[in-house]
């Protein structure tokens, strides 16, 4: 599917007369994810990193139709807890390509994990603190697990989240040889593993991310018969119109030459790069307010829709899908949601097309962590998502379902 596909899809590449008709269908907020783009993100990869062992962080997007299509691309998946891994293997993932990545694993996921790995689902437990090997030995557990290490070095768009060097996150680096030992007396410990951090994107963070490369190369030398090391995900895309997308094959070979000399295979987990490019989120304008300077677009998404630029002033392309947009005048507009914070609104200010009520708008790069970090704050429904042909991966939650667990 590589032939002719762009490296990234810009929010103008999407048809906009059909997503104009995917709104009037299934109302907005309204995500549109494309399959097919998944799958050729999925190949991409798989050219830049033809030995490695690819497994889709399942966080960035969780939909079942995501899942199959990253199965079905030949990747395998990393999961951050008991429900991700649930939905991984009801998604037809092999036990063996599902990695349970630990991270302070509460009581009830370690219980389900281990159970569905008695029940012969033979995954593999990146562990980062040597009491989670304990509480997995107490749960009957003895079979595979990587070790997660500290690298004392991170990437990432946002403090929050560059993990690497976070104290919260693996074994600190004086410990692992340690904490390896220890878990050979009860494990099969196949790997070491580690996670600079989220959206790792310029030249900066390029740099930061070889630094962590090799330091996670440099603790992993210290430990014998590993089958792989997981130099973690963080893969970014160009979240602005004019950002160059990341050159992978460069990246492949910042990682081939790091780790030149171990003796282990290559593991990588990418979430945002597979799905990032693969949805836009559609919303319409409510109300305008405001003089021509200091425009309010007020749109019925908000911040329980897509959190990102109110938790990581986080940049997504706005593009009006009216026929007439480009004969509008441009002026600076806020685009805000309806939520009850200041926070909540997608820019301030952007030059845009003056916009009018009944507008229907797109933000683009919805797809990661887009949908799935989406809340019921203000008691609003989480929104539908369906595929460019209109098939429905996630039917809009009603107010019922708000209240349904109540007693
Ligand atoms: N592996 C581990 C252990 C991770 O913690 C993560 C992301 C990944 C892989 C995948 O990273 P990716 O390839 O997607 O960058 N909500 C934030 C991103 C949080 C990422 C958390 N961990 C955002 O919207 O930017």
């Amino acid at each position: 599917p590589l032939a002719d596909s762009p490296a990234v899809r810009r929010l103008a590449d999407w048809d906009a007369a059909r997503l104009s008709e995917l709104a009037d269908e299934h109302g907005t907020p309204l995500y549109v994810t494309d399959l097919d783009r998944v799958a050729e993100n999925c190949a991409r990869l798989r050219a830049a990193f033809p030995d490695a062992d690819l497994r889709y962080a399942v966080k960035a997007n969780t939909a079942r139709a995501v899942l199959e299509a990253v199965g079905e691309a030949g990747l395998g998946a990393e999961c951050a807890s008991a429900g991700e891994v649930r939905r991984a293997l009801d998604a037809g993932f092999d036990g063996a390509d599902v990695d349970y990545t630990a991270v302070n694993p509460p009581a009830r996921d370690l219980d389900a994990v281990v159970e569905w790995w008695k029940e012969g689902a033979d995954l593999t437990i990146t562990v980062g603190a040597a009491d989670a090997l304990d509480r997995l030995r107490e749960r009957g557990y003895d079979g595979r697990v990587c070790v997660r290490v500290n690298p004392g070095v991170g990437a990432g768009h946002h403090e929050k989240v560059r993990t690497g060097g976070a104290a919260k996150f693996g074994v600190p680096a004086d410990r692992v040889g340690e904490v390896v030992a220890s878990a050979r007396t009860a494990f099969d410990v196949v790997g070491v593993h580690a996670h600079a951090g989220s959206g790792i994107h310029g030249e900066a963070d390029l740099a930061a991310h070889r630094e962590f490369l090799a330091r996670v190369a440099e603790l992993a030398a210290a430990v014998d018969d590993l089958e792989y090391v997981n130099v973690g995900g963080g893969i970014g895309v160009p979240y602005r119109d004019d950002e160059e997308p990341l050159d992978l094959d460069a990246v492949a070979a910042a990682v081939r030459e790091e780790l030149d000399g171990l003796d282990a295979a290559l593991a990588l987990e990418p979430g945002r790069y597979v799905v990032a490019d693969a949805a836009v989120l559609l919303t319409r304008v409510n109300a305008v307010k405001g003089a021509s300077d200091e425009l309010v677009a007020g749109v019925d998404a908000g911040m329980t829709d897509l959190l990102r630029p109110a938790m990581y002033d986080a940049y997504h392309e706005i593009r009006s899908l009216e026929p007439d947009s480009l004969d509008r005048e441009e002026a600076p507009v806020t685009v805000a949601g309806p939520i009850c914070e200041s926070g909540d609104v997608f820019c301030e200010g952007r030059p845009l097309p003056v916009p009018e009520r009944g507008d229907l708008l797109a933000l683009g790069n919805a797809g990661a962590y887009g949908h799935e970090m989406a809340s019921t704050y203000n008691s609003r429904p989480r929104p539908a998502d369906v595929t460019p042909s209109g098939d429905v991966l996630r039917e809009r939650e009603s107010l019922a379902d708000l209240t349904r667990l109540e007693r």
